[in-house]
Order: structure tokens, then sequence, then C-alpha cells
């Protein structure tokens, strides 16, 4: 047990106004609070690594969703791994790292019934926060439960180089997908795509033309498109499909920070000729596939068949141009927070 004067006091950073279109600098303040006492069956945790997510951008905005929506003049939440400084509950020891939802903060009193012991022997902290956490069994499902991805399947990823997007081209190819593609926003992503992680082919979205330059690399069309854009990614994806062709929607980043609602895609027609699919999903439903990924993942973690990137911002002062970067496209891999 740490004596309670030996703690430091906790910073936080709250939403303080509601983005309209781009999140602001200004939208944000952190702030200094005191720890209340634990109560029985809390923990006091220390983050050692936090998660900043594209969702969050949704949890900004006063609307309801599949999330309700961050409160002004509160800390935001998220997914984080933290250290146990102090228990009050059974089953978790001082040491301890666990997952548990009170991220963009430096330091946390929780329910014990919130959080999740991880095994930091096994993995690092990071990494129940990316490639075997929510998002890495997000495109497992995506690509499993929502795709149906067959053995040979030419597959487009889009938003590749990022935290879902690059297990899902990995995880695509390590199941037998015959032909992977992937768009990113860089030169220097397309690269790694193509030269590091495995993928068949892989453009840059910038350089314009998205159905043109997936024409290019897909000339027979895809079975599978697993989208986190959406827009003109989606579009240009449904103008390719194949004969029974499926598409998971899993993100349409493309659209979080517009303030009029985006065109949906022309061609949705073209799904009746193909007999394709377009589905929506949330990984929330998919837990039940949670330890299934575990295992393949830690697999292919093994092999090197899975190769996962992180790319980490130093210090909770610099949380909020972490998820600035995240929507402007700094990271490869999983964004993530040292505070
Ligand atoms: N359905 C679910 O349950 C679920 C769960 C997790 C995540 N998601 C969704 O999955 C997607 C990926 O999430 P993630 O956590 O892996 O984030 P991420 O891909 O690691 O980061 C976001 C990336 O989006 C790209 N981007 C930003 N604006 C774009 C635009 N206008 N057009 C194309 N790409 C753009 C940026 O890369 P570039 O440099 O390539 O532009 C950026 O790095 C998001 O849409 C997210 O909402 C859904």
């Amino acid at each position: 047990m740490t004596a309670p004067d030996q703690r430091t006091p906790a910073r936080e950073v709250r939403l303080v106004s509601r983005p309209h279109g781009w999140p602001q600098p200004t939208d944000f303040e952190l702030a200094t609070s005191d720890l209340p006492e634990l109560a029985d069956g809390q923990l006091r945790v220390r983050n050692e690594v936090i998660s900043v997510d594209p969702y969050m951008r949704g949890r900004m905005n006063d609307t309801r969703s599949y999330v309700p929506p961050f409160q002004l003049g509160e800390a935001m939440e998220g997914a984080a791994v933290g250290v146990v400084q102090e228990s009050r509950a059974s089953g978790y020891d001082v040491g301890d790292h666990v997952l548990h939802q009170l991220g963009w903060r430096e330091e946390a009193v929780l329910d014990a019934a919130a959080a999740r012991v991880v095994d930091t022997d096994a993995a690092p902290a990071s990494a129940y926060l990316g490639v075997l956490g929510m998002t890495g069994l997000t495109a497992y499902a995506g690509l499993t439960r929502v795709a149906r991805l067959q053995q040979g399947d030419v597959v487009f990823v889009s938003g590749a180089a990022g935290a879902v997007g690059s297990v899902a081209g990995q995880v695509a190819r390590a199941l037998g997908a015959g032909r992977v593609i992937g768009s990113a926003g860089s030169a220097e992503k397309v690269a790694h795509l193509v030269d590091e992680l495995g993928f068949d082919a892989a453009f840059n979205y910038k350089d314009g033309d998205v159905a043109g330059q997936l024409a290019e690399l897909a000339p027979d069309g895809i079975d599978v498109y697993f989208d986190n854009v959406g827009g003109d990614h989606l579009e240009a994806a449904i103008g390719r499909l194949r004969q029974g062709g499926r598409v998971a929607i899993c993100g349409a980043i493309s659209s979080y920070n517009d303030t009029e609602p985006a065109p949906g895609p022309r061609n949705l027609a073209r799904l009746i000729q193909v007999r394709g699919t377009v589905t929506g999903f949330l990984v929330s439903d998919h837990q039940d596939l949670a330890q299934e990924y575990a295992g393949l993942a830690a697999q292919w973690l093994a092999s090197g068949q899975l190769d996962s990137r992180e790319t980490v911002v130093e210090g909770i002062e610099h949380a909020v141009d972490a998820f600035l970067g995240l929507l402007r496209g700094d990271n490869t891999g999983k964004m993530l927070v040292r505070p």
C-alpha cells in the first residue's frame, strides 16, 4: 500500500467545449484533480499508457450514440493500462497491470469490477490497447465474421497503416487471402504496407482518384472491402466488388469532422448486380471472439506474420495533440500516450 501523502496531484484532460468540425486545442483543458479515498472494491491506478481512438470524436458531440457523450468540464474516458497503486479489492494486488476505461488522466480511482488484470510478462502493456486489444479484435471480427473472409479472396483495406487497418491486412494474409491491397495517406505509409507488412499492393489516396488507383491494383475486382474510411473509398470499393462481394463497414473517418452529412455512395445499385452485401459492425458485439483471436494473434506475433507498430506521444500535456494527430494521420499503427 502506498500512503496517501506519497501521491502527487493527478492531471487529467477535460472537454470544455464541444467541437464544431475539427476539434481545436481550446476545446480541451488540462486540469488537476484530487483523487477520492478508496471505497471497498476499488483500486487506485497510475496509468502507464493511454489510448486515443477515432470513436472519441463522436463522444465529443452531444448526440445519442452507442456510447454516451463526454460531459463538459469532466475528464474524458477511454481505454488505458495502468499499475495498481492501492487496492481494496480482492484479486487485485499492488503492482498488477490492469486494463480499464479511465484514460485521459495520470491516475484514477475506479471499481475493480471495471478493470481486468493483464499479463505484461506475456506482452507489453501497450499491446492490450492495440494488437491484443480492442483494435486487433475489431480487425479480426470484421474480417472473419462480418466479411466472412474466404481463402483466396482479394481484400481491400482502407486506413491500412492505422491500428485496425494494419492488423486487418496482415490477418487477411495470415488467413489465406489471395491478394491484399491497402490505402493510406502518405508515400511512407504505402511503402510500410508493402515492404514491412506484406500487403501485395497499396496506394496513397491523397494522390487522388481512389477509384482509378484501386482499379489499377485490383484489375479483376475485390471480394472483401474492410472500410475504415467511408466516402470516396466506399464508393470505389463497391465499384470493384465481384459476385458475392462483402463490405464490412468498420469506420468512416473521412466524415467524422464533417458539419454536413457526407454524400452517400452513388453506386449502391451495383450491389444488386453482384449480390453484394454491406454490413456495419461494432467490436463490442463480438467479444465472444476475443479468446480465439488472442490465441491466433499470439501465434502470428511469434511467427512474425503479425507486425504491430505504435506511435507513442509522451506526456499527458500532449494527449490532445496525440488525438488531433490521429485524426490528421500522424500515426503509423496504434496511437498511444504515455502520461
Ligand atoms: N466498428 C468498430 O467497432 C470500430 C472499432 C475500432 C475502430 N473503428 C474505426 O476504425 C477506423 C480505424 O480506427 P483506428 O483506431 O485503427 O485508427 P487509425 O487508423 O490508427 O487512425 C486513424 C487514421 O485515419 C486516417 N485518416 C484520417 N482522415 C482520413 C481521411 N479523410 N481519409 C482516409 N483516411 C483518413 C489517418 O491515416 P492516413 O495517414 O492514412 O490518412 C489516421 O492515421 C476508424 O474509422 C474507427 O472509427 C471501428
